[in-house]
């Protein structure tokens, strides 16, 4: 069985409430325990975290172990050089995903100090962009 896990960085916590005509009403335990469901080859796993130091320990925990990463490290993105760096620094392949389209939005987030790091990204297509996350870590 494959190992994956989708990791959530800060504020997606709140998906359903928070500004949910950009993010939708779904919360993400709803939306997960459907994804999981729809994988029987996939140990799918999920974390989430507000706070920066606790993602990186978790890229550490998984990254010598697990066959792949789905991560939206949500405002991170835009600001962390730890998390890229930790991204470099472990052997699990990562894909970036948003759910929203990050390039329709303001310019500060057109940037992306991970996506060098990581092997491919996917943003714009709502939830779903973590399904596609996943399919395109098993296609590799
Ligand atoms: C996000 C986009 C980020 O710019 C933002 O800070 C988020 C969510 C997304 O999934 O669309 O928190 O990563």
């Amino acid at each position: 069985m494959k190992k994956i896990l989708i990791l959530n960085g800060p504020n997606l916590n709140l998906l359903g409430v928070r500004e949910t005509s950009i993010y939708g009403a779904q919360d993400f335990e709803t939306y997960f325990s459907t994804l999981k469901s729809k994988y029987d080859i996939v140990e799918l796993s999920y974390f989430q975290s507000n706070t920066e130091g606790f993602i990186i320990d978790k890229l550490h925990e998984v990254g010598f172990e697990f066959d792949g990463i789905v991560l939206n490290a949500g405002a991170y993105t835009h600001t962390s050089v730890a998390i890229a760096d930790a991204i470099a620094a472990i052997n699990t392949a990562v894909i970036e995903v948003h759910i929203s389209n990050v390039h329709t939005r303001e310019t500060f987030r057109h940037h992306s100090y991970l996506a060098k790091n990581c092997i491919g990204v996917i943003c714009g297509f709502g939830l779903d962009s973590y399904r596609l996350g996943i399919e395109a870590l098993l296609a590799r």
